[in-house]
């Protein structure tokens, strides 16, 4: 039985603002899907008995082809897919290559915008899932201080939210990807997840949340602050340092 996973990287990068949809913007001269797909195929565990075999890419609509010829080089089995409307229904249409393979039992769903994620990072996140975790997450410890909210009132001066609690953040995480599951289990959540509320689904932002929906339980592994996401511009320069600090 095999690992595969799913990339996501059919997003447009609204609050990145460059001219190319996210997962094609370069990070130190490449795409930062090229960078996301090598780290997931590099991953070993430490049986070597699981690396990551079959890539199923969600590719913008209008660059399906383009992402085809990016990838191409890096040999086996490797699948590009058009993403949909959502991330959700991106991942939903790369699942729909997986669930007609033979032989794949354990899915990992990584965002192309989380380019520097650490092979050793998606080596656990396999493991914990072998282990018979049936979904698994990588987080980390928030170290903010995180308070609630309420609607701002109208008045004079800078907009003031009034603060309805402090939310102890001893047990938050922030959760990251890439997310295993075993195949089965989150093939299950995402036909669950197609059909519950609008606003129950979009309340389960990640791949984990549907299966929350399910009922099935959810597992944290330690995360890694190379697997951050690039959202903003300010994002991409850090990681730029990043990997200009790696190479040297
Ligand atoms: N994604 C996808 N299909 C979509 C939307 C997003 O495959 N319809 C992917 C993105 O390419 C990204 C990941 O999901 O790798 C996480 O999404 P996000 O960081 O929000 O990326 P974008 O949607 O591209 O960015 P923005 O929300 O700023 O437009
Ligand atoms: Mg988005």
């Amino acid at each position: 039985m095999s690992v595969a996973a799913v990339l996501t990287a059919a997003g447009s990068g609204a609050r990145l603002g460059h001219r190319l949809p996210k997962a094609l913007v370069p990070l130190g001269g490449e795409p930062l899907l090229l960078h996301a797909a090598r780290r997931l195929l590099e991953a070993r565990t430490t049986t070597d008995d699981d690396r990551v075999t079959t890539l199923v890419v969600t590719a913008p609509a209008d660059h399906v082809d383009a992402v085809r010829a990016l990838l191409g080089h890096l040999g086996g089995d490797v699948v590009v897919v058009r993403g949909g409307a959502t991330r959700q229904a991106s991942v939903a249409a790369a699942l729909e290559v997986l669930a007609a393979r033979e032989g794949v039992d354990v899915v990992l769903v990584h965002d192309a915008a989380r380019p520097l994620v650490p092979p050793a990072l998606v080596a656990r996140v396999v493991e914990a899932v072998r282990a018979g975790h049936v979904a698994v997450v990588p987080g980390l410890p928030v170290t903010d201080t995180v308070k609630q909210v309420g609607a701002a009132g109208l008045g004079d001066g800078p907009v003031v939210q009034p603060v309805l609690r402090t939310v102890p953040r001893a047990d938050l995480r922030a959760v990251q990807t890439p997310q295993g599951f075993d195949l089965a289990t989150l093939l299950r959540a995402h036909a669950h997840g197609a059909g519950v509320a609008h606003d129950e689904a979009l309340a389960a932002s990640d791949d984990a949340g549907l299966v929350e929906l399910l009922g099935e339980p959810v597992g944290v592994v330690e995360g890694h602050e190379d697997a951050a996401k690039i959202t903003t511009a300010r994002d991409l320069a850090v990681a730029e340092l990043l990997l200009r600090d790696a190479r040297t």
